[in-house]
């Protein structure tokens, strides 16, 4: 049995017809960059997420860039976050010229709250924890440490749409939520794409302007913006997808509980707590000492696994040239343990079944 890690082609089967009545809504009103549909996408989404303000833009790293600017983060201001996360999570802050403070998580993956305020200098400007996975760390304890010490909270939720904590959507808890709608997120456009949401004003209405180069009107410009908007065309694909999320997302999390329930004694299952986190397990992570060994026999037997993140950002050369060595003990050691096994709407009962038989199988070999 073949079990691929993405399904696109599932995906594209399954929304067919929905696309082409995108693609024809879209080219009959003539509007390719901004109108109804976008409107339409950003006002769906206010409702999703009961916040004042949504703005659709090119993807979540052009995201955080302005929103650093919006910000008015100088050069050598901090953001703390963490190292075991997407490059991008890192690299915008870095790219607009501040710093990107990583601390150590804790066995949860999430970033470890007890380091933090060691953490915070006169530099520090934000705190911005990632979901990973879709799963949130305490965030109430966050927001405490954010207020005390007057710290924007931002929540990297590239991998958390539709996600709770406390029955609090994911993204609505800080003070500004970035989602990335790359086609590997649980939501997500046929493109790149991204929003960011916040009832702020001002920060809204400065990320407005930086979007669209800085112009107040069609040929006014009030500040030096850039181009990061969503197409109408990724807007219209995002306004039904959002129709499915909701299932699609109890379709993961069906999956995540079974692959619990079955491996919860051989391997470390995603941890965090029941009671108030719903996760979207945008990824399912295990961890495992034979790490290594298990995702090539996995893959000889027809099943694709991938590493959410093989590379440490502390460990990355762009970091490492910039700001020189750091020591994460735990982040260092869990990226030689995780593995991301398959998880997406397409995954069948019987594949399913087949991956945890052959974990189990790879198991049994290495305690005789
Ligand atoms: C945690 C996290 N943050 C940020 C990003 C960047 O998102 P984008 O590709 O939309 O810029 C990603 C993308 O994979 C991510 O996984």
């Amino acid at each position: 049995m073949q079990i691929k890690f993405t399904d696109f082609k599932s995906e594209f089967k399954f929304f067919k017809k929905d696309i082409s009545n995108s693609l024809n809504k879209v080219g009959i009103a003539g509007e390719y960059v901004f109108g109804k549909e976008l409107n339409k996408f950003e006002s769906n989404l206010r409702k999703f997420f009961k916040v004042k303000y949504v703005l659709g833009v090119g993807n979540w790293t052009e995201g955080m860039v302005m929103l650093c600017k919006a910000l008015d983060l100088k050069k050598d201001d901090e953001v703390i976050t963490v190292s075991n996360s997407f490059i991008a999570t890192c690299g915008a802050i870095a790219y607009q010229g501040s710093k990107p403070v990583m601390i150590d998580v804790d066995d949860t993956l999430n970033i470890d709250i007890e380091l933090i305020r060691k953490k915070i200098t006169k530099k520090t400007k934000a705190i911005m924890p990632v979901h990973l996975s879709g799963i949130p760390t305490n965030l109430d304890k966050i927001k405490k440490i954010c207020k005390e010490n007057k710290l924007w909270f931002i929540e990297d939720a590239a991998h958390a749409f539709g996600g709770k904590y406390k029955n609090k959507l994911l993204g609505t808890v800080g003070d500004v939520g970035i989602f990335s709608l790359h086609p590997r997120k649980n939501f997500h456009v046929l493109g790149d794409g991204g929003i960011i949401i916040t009832n702020n004003k001002k920060i809204f209405q400065k990320l407005k302007l930086l979007r669209n180069h800085g112009l107040k009107n069609r040929d006014e410009a009030s500040v030096w913006g850039t181009n990061s908007r969503l197409d109408n065309l990724q807007a219209s694909f995002g306004n039904f997808f959002l129709k499915k999320i909701n299932k699609i997302n109890l379709r993961y999390l069906k999956i995540a509980n079974y692959y619990t329930k079955n491996l919860k004694n051989i391997v470390t299952t995603p941890k965090y707590e029941q009671k108030i986190c719903k996760p979207t397990f945008h990824q399912y992570i295990i961890r495992t000492k034979h790490r290594d060994s298990l995702k090539k026999y996995l893959y000889k037997n027809g099943i694709e696994t991938a590493i959410h993140y093989p590379i440490p950002i502390h460990k990355q050369k762009a970091y490492l040239d910039m700001y020189g060595k750091l020591k994460l003990k735990n982040t260092e050691l869990f990226s030689k343990q995780i593995l991301s096994l398959p998880i997406h709407n397409y995954i069948s009962q019987k594949q399913q079944d087949y991956i945890i038989r052959k974990i189990k199988s790879f198991f049994v070999t290495k305690s005789l």
